[in-house]
């Protein structure tokens, strides 16, 4: 029944986007003070795209201007070539000496109440010191350095401190399993590992370092391990590998001096999941990413000397890599980072900590909107808001109830809301309102950034003036990836083989007859789970390596908080364990090998899969079913009736 329940509400979204047409207007004292106040921004953009870009990179330190702005050889991009940089000098030098020195960069809160702030210049020194003690261990220009930590302070650092020396840092969520760790230090071929004995999430100490351990068993390119000591938690070292970041911190000289990379050398890689069980590492590179956080945190977040800006992102997604590390820090923000959940001690912990620091500016996904609403006004009525100005939204699509409760319930009707679309290969937002100038639609991201050229294509490329189909982006831009790593052929086909020197996201969207863009979801196998991508193929591997797993199959279907779940269909061994005993085997085994955000939400046993006669699996009839819609097209399937069995049980 639940699934019912769940499908008519996802339809009940789907229609509610369809006649939406309520309007939003930025008011006007909101007009008056925002960094951008004149619409000749796009059309001056559209008519120089480079130009425009290049006024943004001319605002950041380059310690050699380009040459040229874009050598653009599709499918590959070259943006301010000939230049060379250190993004650290923009995100931290430059307040050394601009006034911002002693300004706070950074206000913290751990789950369990601690609290600490870094100005700028404690940053900048602990950077600096960081950045020598990697290079004392051997690391290089070019070397890969693994970040696997809580949300803490050092998160920023670590990143930045690689940054310093031009080494490439591959984050991998905390939320991960020791199995997805050692993948991606395998994959990039990883020297160093930067971890903790342990954060904290929902009161419970998540081991991290113990973690590590277990996947560095299987790491032989690692040569060192530095270990903040988050809590003084238990945990083992290794001898000669292992070394503790506040003992190198205490050796280190306080001054690193910067590594000058190339505007197109690369700054770091992000592994993202893609259609297939392997997950792609985004690589992005420094002048081009640089200059696209930097251009879309200044003018979509609006953001001023005086604010207080925080994005509830983890620094293990792209979100946190572009809105707290390098977007906010070029700019000279004050942020607020917080490490666990927003129902630790209670479900008020956001207001609170918005409260608390006076937070001007919040950004935050979708999913967590709507666990709020679910949890009712109650939590936010009974704190003090009046700080923020301005909300934004990104990673999944806002349904117009969610985006309507946020604008009353948070925002108290006097704030702006964005709601930004982009992805892990944009590297920064594409598609969002400028808050002080777009009248916005609830469930529409509006219109392209300025510089950007965003079109909905049909299969062949024929552009859809009004309607639905494919987004695609049509130039280049300077943060987009430039290929993932050891894997050149997956990247030209993944983006750039369904239309000619077109970039294709993967994501389904229409255009409105006032040329507003609305982001309707994958188009392919990765699903959006609580804004978190996960592929249904790397699940599906999962599942089948486990020895009771025949055959798998797993699809997204909609949910009224998470927005899309998981739900597997899996034909087994012979048996003794009841279908609940091996459900639950199953998901915890995913979860051991993925993580926890992959497990399933269903596992619905089944004798046997619908194939067509060639053995192909046809996930598109399971997906009918696990979204509770009428089946397609059948006529194809080997044998008709297997259908109908599925379709009983998913039902029961
Ligand atoms: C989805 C997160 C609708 C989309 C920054 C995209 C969105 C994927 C929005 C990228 C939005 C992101 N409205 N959908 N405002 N923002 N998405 O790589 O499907 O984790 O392709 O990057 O999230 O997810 P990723």
């Amino acid at each position: 029944m639940k699934n019912k329940k769940q499908h008519k509400n996802s339809s009940k979204t789907i229609d509610t986007l369809l006649i939406e047409n309520r309007k939003f207007k930025p008011k006007d004292s909101f007009k008056k003070q925002a960094n951008v106040r004149n619409a000749d921004i796009y059309k001056t953009a559209r008519k120089n795209p480079v130009k425009f870009w290049e006024k943004m990179a001319s605002e950041l330190v380059w310690k050699k201007k380009w040459e040229k702005g874009l050598i653009w050889k599709a499918p590959d991009a070259r943006w301010f070539d000939g230049g060379k940089l250190n993004v650290t000098e923009s995100c931290l030098d430059q307040h050394i000496t601009n006034g911002n020195r002693n300004k706070a960069a950074l206000i913290w809160e751990g789950e369990p109440g601690d609290k600490r702030t870094f100005t700028y210049y404690d940053i900048y020194r602990d950077v600096n010191k960081f950045a020598n003690a990697l290079k004392s261990l051997g690391v290089k220009k070019g070397d890969r350095v693994a970040i696997y930590l809580p949300m803490i302070p050092e998160i920023m650092i670590s990143m930045l401190a690689c940054a310093r020396i031009g080494a490439i840092h591959s984050v991998v969520f905390g939320g991960f399993s020791p199995e997805s760790l050692k993948d991606r230090i395998n994959d990039s071929q990883v020297k160093l590992l930067i971890t903790a004995d342990g954060g904290y999430r929902k009161g419970q100490v998540i081991p991290l370092k113990h973690d590590a351990d277990v996947a560095l068993a299987d790491c032989p390119s690692i040569e060192h391990v530095v270990v903040v000591n988050r809590g003084g938690f238990l945990l083992r070292f290794k001898e000669g590998r292992d070394h503790w970041y506040h003992e190198l911190l205490e050796k280190a000289d306080s001054f690193c001096k910067p590594t000058y990379m190339d505007s197109e050398d690369p700054l770091f890689i992000l592994y993202t999941s893609g259609t297939t069980g392997k997950p792609k590492g985004i690589m992005h590179t420094c002048g081009g990413y640089l200059t696209g956080v930097y251009a879309t945190t200044k003018y979509v977040f609006d953001l001023k000397n005086d604010d207080v800006f925080w994005c509830t992102a983890d620094c293990g997604w792209v979100t946190g890599h572009s809105y707290i590390v390098y977007g906010p820090m070029a700019n000279g923000a004050t942020q607020v980072m917080y490490e666990g959940t927003p129902n630790y001690p209670d479900k008020n912990r956001f207001w609170k900590i918005v409260e608390e620091h006076g937070v001007s500016v919040f950004y935050t996904a979708p999913t967590a909107i709507r666990t709020f609403m679910y949890w009712g006004r109650e939590y936010p009525d009974g704190c003090d808001l009046s700080s923020l100005r301005l909300l934004g939204t990104v990673g999944e699509p806002i349904n117009p109830e969610a985006w309507i409760w946020y604008n009353e319930v948070i925002g108290h009707k006097n704030c702006p809301i964005v709601d930004t679309w982009w992805q892990t290969e944009t590297g920064h937002i594409l598609i969002t309102p400028l808050p002080g100038l777009t009248t916005t639609k609830p469930g529409s991201a509006t219109f392209a950034f300025p510089g950007i050229e965003a079109a909905i294509l049909d299969e062949n490329g024929n552009e859809i003036k009004n309607g639905g189909g494919f987004l695609a982006i049509k130039t280049p831009w300077p943060g987009m990836l430039r290929g993932i790593w050891g894997d050149r052929e997956r990247y030209v086909e993944t983006y750039w083989t369904k239309w000619k020197d077109i970039y294709f996201p993967g994501d389904g969207a229409k255009i409105d007859s006032e040329k507003y863009l609305w982001i309707l979801g994958r188009v392919d196998d990765v699903i959006n789970i609580s804004g978190h991508r996960i592929s249904t193929m790397e699940v599906e591997s999962a599942l089948v390596e486990h020895e009771s797993v025949t055959e798998a199959a797993v699809v997204g279907s909609p949910h009224k908080i998470k927005g899309e779940c998981m739900v597997a269909f899996v034909t087994t061994l012979k048996s003794k364990k009841s279908e609940s005993e091996l459900a639950k085997i199953l998901t915890d085994f995913v979860s051991h090998k993925i993580g926890a955000i992959a497990r399933p939400e269903k596992i619905i046993f089944t004798p046997d899969l619908p194939k067509t006669r060639s053995g192909k699996i046809m996930r598109r009839l399971l997906k009918d079913i696990a979204s509770g819609k009428v089946l397609g097209d059948t006529t194809t399937l080997a044998d008709p009736n297997v259908l109908s069995k599925i379709k009983s049980k998913y039902e029961d």
